[in-house]
């Protein structure tokens, strides 16, 4: 069986986007590959963090990833700094990653042109930690959405790299990037992704624990444009047509069906069958992640998803250790 990974860093409350870009994927595809999804308690404390919230938002984030459907029995589902191997696997990448390859990935670059201060020596080489997270398991492929896919690609030449000055050291692994919805943009600026740091107050962006009612308006009052077709073309109507990607996400249906299907109609009511689609996805989850808090299956988890973990991480970990001339016993 193939295996998956990936994780998901939840410095603020998981939103519509990792949902779209990567969550359901995770879900879809754990009845048919071993899947390994894991919670990056690491990767958060890159950008400054309060701690209660982050606590929080990690048990938050363990309680989403079963509501949306992950099921303990097939994948294994754990807290990153729980094996501890990540991060040292996380240094010795950093020691075979070039400064040139971290200095062109764009979302540090994007962070530093905005001229955000005190940016961390972690977020500069969190590429490398993720590329470690990834070949720690050997993973086939790598389900994220469009803004990761750069990561993975770094993890690859790195992998390929020490690879051949050590030998068959780790598999190296594909990002799966989904065709539709593998950048969901801002609700409120739809040339920016939706993202949990929205400078736009949180208008832009739907969380999974939004109220209904307050997703449904986010919805309604979702940036559109004046030429009232709902036409597929990202150039010239990003917010139609980022809001028929979040449709034909949660549905199914295709962009020509959704054109069809609201051919002469206003605006008002496609917004009101995106409003619909989204309001149902998110009812059957947060009943589902009501359900998860009031009982200890959180805890239960995450201790036997981190002891499946840690079985595969410590064995491979010791392989580099060993390739590389670290040990002497
Ligand atoms: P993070 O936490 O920023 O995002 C988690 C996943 O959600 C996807 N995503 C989106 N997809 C579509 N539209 C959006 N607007 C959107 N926003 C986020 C992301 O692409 C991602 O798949 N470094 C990673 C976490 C990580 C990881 C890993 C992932 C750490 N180690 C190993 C895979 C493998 C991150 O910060 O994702």
């Amino acid at each position: 069986m193939k295996r998956m990974l990936s994780g998901i860093k939840p410095t603020g409350q998981l939103h519509l986007g990792n949902y779209i870009g990567a969550l359901r994927h995770f879900v879809e595809n754990q009845e048919e590959y071993e899947m390994i999804a894991f919670i990056a308690n690491l990767h958060c404390i890159t950008v400054p963090q309060d701690p209660d919230e982050l606590r929080k938002n990690l048990r938050d984030c363990v309680a989403l990833y079963l509501a949306c459907g992950l099921d303990p029995k097939k994948s294994t589902i754990f807290l990153q700094t729980d094996v501890m191997e990540h991060a040292q696997l996380g240094f010795i990448i950093n020691c075979h990653t070039y400064l040139g390859e971290l200095n062109r990935m764009t979302q540090f670059k994007d962070k530093q042109a905005k001229g955000e201060k005190n940016l961390s020596g972690g977020l500069y080489t969190y590429p490398a930690l993720m590329a470690a997270d990834i070949l720690i398991y050997d993973a086939d492929y790598v389900p994220v959405g469009e803004d990761q896919k750069q990561h993975v690609e770094l993890c690859r030449d790195v992998a390929i790299r020490m690879n051949n000055r050590y030998g068959e050291l780790f598999r190296v692994p594909e990002p799966a990037v989904p065709k539709v919805g593998a950048r969901i943009m801002s609700l409120s600026d739809p040339s920016k992704k939706m993202s949990k740091s929205d400078t736009l107050g949180d208008k832009g962006c739907i969380y999974l624990l939004d109220p209904l009612p307050k997703a449904r308006k986010k919805i309604m009052s979702a940036k559109t444009d004046s030429l009232g077709i709902v036409h597929f073309d990202p150039e010239n109507q990003p917010g139609i047509s980022n809001l028929m990607q979040i449709l034909s996400s949660l549905t199914g249906e295709s962009m020509d069906a959704i054109e069809k299907e609201f051919e002469g109609k206003g605006y008002g009511d496609f917004k009101k069958a995106v409003a619909n689609a989204v309001c149902d996805t998110l009812e059957k989850i947060q009943t589902r992640y009501n359900e998860i808090l009031e009982s200890d299956i959180i805890d239960t988890t995450l201790r036997e998803g981190a002891e499946k973990a840690r079985a595969m991480a410590s064995k491979k970990l010791d392989q580099v250790q060993r390739a590389i001339g670290m040990e002497i016993r």
